[in-house]
């Protein structure tokens, strides 16, 4: 994740960088103890959550779990990359980043970026100036005013005008002896036998803007009724349709602050909402929803609110979405306009607060998949088979053991059936289809005794209180789990890993949390990592024994109720072969047991 950029510049950086100084230029922070507080720049709150330690050299937001070291905060809060953060850093505390280290290839891809974004910036200009300053740009002035778009939002997203005549823009760069052949790649114009032409013609237009306000491309739209309706710059290195929202740019913002987005579906519906106040918005660019629109969310809303124009692109879209939403976003909620109306044409009949108010009553994406099965196929006992079955479709895909236990029962508490009745209608549906259940059913399954949704149990409780002890006293606790394997008994595979990165991450004292947190990509395991990072307790010897005692014995516990639940069952099947295996490994297990326990580091007995 370091791009370009030397390691060793990178642990230069991180040395002498100082996280306070760097959060202090955005947030207000407060000495509180150890640690400095001040409110989350990145979610709306009242009370300070958001947590920075000077020694560790780490945040971390109680709020909403947000956590990294100081790239990470210039990544999220200024919305760049790595490098670009290192860069930032490395210049304002006089580390010097040699440009050659990039290799040559890295080199012109860079070099193709910044040609692109430039002739995108120039087009984007020339387009705006038509659009408010030439008569060329009138008639379509005249258009946006009449759909109610203001000069103000005119300005703000650089709408212009393209217009008719097939070499305007070629001219126009050419005049400026600008590249062509830029522009060519950028799609702005295409080479035809006899020189270039312009791609877009006679259209009003949309720059479309990635998150650092870089014009990446740009959607045209016609006045009249010729087809196609809309024309997109065509993918390039900068612009990829399937990942860009339309508008978050500008949005990010109020996305941050509320923790919402509502994602629509068209640019004049965005602009609809934007204009009207409902700032926390976005548009996908005639493409579904995909899971890398949800990933580029990241940092900026945990809540999703699609909103569509009828109950059968609502659907589409729910299913769609359905194994991608919840891995990535707190919750997500799918708004279906009353027929008729798409969100541009609602607001302006209705406005924005009621919008706001309409958008209140929108259903979760499961509970609307439920909802329309419903209504579907009513609600009789050949209903309920069928709701079922319809369901099992969009539960298969869905990865997560916890979704599908909460999934399951919402289900069946809507349709009045048992819980198991659900989790066994898909297993068969699985067995049939396709031999062994997925591990999520059958933990599923595992959470839920005699049918009833059990709490999930924590079962990593002990797992999270070693990692966090590894974090936060690297030294003291390393060699104890080292010579007790412990990581192996691990049943987390996140905590374990980061138990295995712990133990072979090169920093020392202090810095060792965030010199960690440099090597972890995963955001889900840096937010981990913070928030074991913040615990204040004391280190205890004793107590540190104690508790890896405690773990190791309740792990083969564990294991031992497994293996005797397995006996039983291949006593019921009748199954020789598998008991006769089965009883030598208990055997061992016991005669395991019996054994003196090793000698742990420091002479300390566990
Ligand atoms: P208006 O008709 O101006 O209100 O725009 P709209 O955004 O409401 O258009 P519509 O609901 O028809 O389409 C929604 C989105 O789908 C648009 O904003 C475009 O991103 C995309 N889209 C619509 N028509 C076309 C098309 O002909 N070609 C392409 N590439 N995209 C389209
Ligand atoms: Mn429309």
């Amino acid at each position: 994740m370091t791009g370009s950029i030397a390691e060793e510049k990178i642990n230069a950086i991180r040395n002498v960088a100082d996280i306070i100084d760097i959060v202090s230029e955005t947030v207000l922070l407060k000495k509180a103890g150890a640690n400095h507080i001040g409110l989350c720049p990145f979610h709306s709150e009242k009370t300070p959550s958001f947590t920075v330690r000077h020694d560790k050299q780490i945040f971390h937001c109680f709020g909403c779990g947000i956590g990294g070291d100081v790239f990470s905060f210039l990544m999220k809060n200024e919305g760049i990359s790595f490098p670009e953060a290192a860069r930032k850093l490395a210049r304002r505390y006089g580390i010097e980043i040699p440009d050659r280290s990039f290799s040559p290839e890295q080199d012109r891809l860079i070099r193709e970026r910044e040609e692109l974004l430039a002739v995108n910036q120039i087009a984007m200009e020339y387009y705006h100036g038509i659009l408010l300053e030439q008569t060329a740009g009138k008639k379509a002035l005249a258009y946006l005013t009449g759909r109610g778009i203001s000069t103000e939002t005119i300005q703000k997203f650089r709408l212009g005008y393209a217009p008719a005549g097939w070499d305007q823009l070629v001219k126009f760069l050419g005049g400026k002896r600008l590249s062509l052949k830029s522009a060519e790649n950028a799609g702005l114009i295409t080479a035809k036998q006899n020189g270039y032409y312009d791609r877009f013609r006679s259209r009003i237009m949309f720059p479309i803007m990635n998150i650092s306000n870089q014009v990446i491309a740009f959607g045209g739209r016609v006045m009249d009724d010729a087809l196609p309706k809309y024309l997109n710059s065509p993918e390039t290195p900068i612009f990829h349709k399937s990942r860009t929202l339309y508008g978050l740019h500008l949005a990010k913002k109020k996305c941050r602050e509320s923790d919402s987005i509502f994602i629509v579906e068209g640019y004049m519906d965005f602009l609809a909402l934007f204009q009207g106040g409902i700032e926390n918005a976005a548009a996908t660019l005639g493409t579904a929803m995909t899971s890398e629109h949800i990933r580029s969310l990241k940092g900026f809303a945990s809540k999703a609110i699609l909103v569509y124009d009828s109950d059968q692109a609502g659907l589409k879209a729910a299913q769609r979405s359905i194994a991608v939403m919840n891995k990535d976003l707190k919750e997500s909620r799918i708004l279906v306009l009353p027929a008729g109306y798409d969100p541009d044409s609602y607001i302006k009949e209705f406005g924005p607060r009621e919008f706001q108010r309409h958008a209140e009553k929108a259903l979760g994406v499961f509970e609307f998949l439920v909802e329309s099965a419903v209504k579907k196929h009513g609600l009789s006992i050949e209903g309920k088979l069928r709701v079922i079955a319809e369901l099992e479709t969009y539960l298969v895909s869905v990865k997560d053991s916890l979704d599908l236990a909460l999934y399951s029962k919402e289900l069946a508490e809507r349709i009045q059936v048992d819980q198991q009745t659900v989790l066994d209608a898909m297993r068969r549906r699985l067995q049939s289809k396709e031999g062994p259940r997925p591990a999520a059913i059958q933990a599923a399954d595992s959470r839920m005794p005699e049918g009833a949704l059990r709490q999930a149990v924590p079962r990593n409780r002990m797992e999270r209180r070693i990692i966090a002890k590894m974090i936060q006293f690297p030294e003291k606790t390393i060699p104890l789990i080292e010579s007790e394997n412990v990581l192996n008994y691990f049943e987390d595979q996140i905590l374990k890993s980061i138990g295995t990165g712990i133990m072979t991450c090169n920093g020392s004292g202090a810095r060792k949390t965030a010199q960690l947190l440099g090597e972890t990509a995963n955001p889900e395991q840096r937010r981990l990592i913070t928030s074991l990072a913040m615990g204040e307790e004391p280190f205890h010897a004793e107590g540190w024994c104690r508790l890896i005692r405690q773990f190791i014995e309740s792990h083969k516990k564990h294991l031992g109720k497994a293996l005797s639940k397995k006996i039983k069952e291949a006593e019921a099947a009748h199954d020789q072969e598998g008991l006769i295996r089965l009883l030598t490994e208990k055997q061992r297990q016991i005669s395991e047991k019996q054994l003196k326990p090793k000698d742990a580091s420091g002479g300390k007995r566990l």
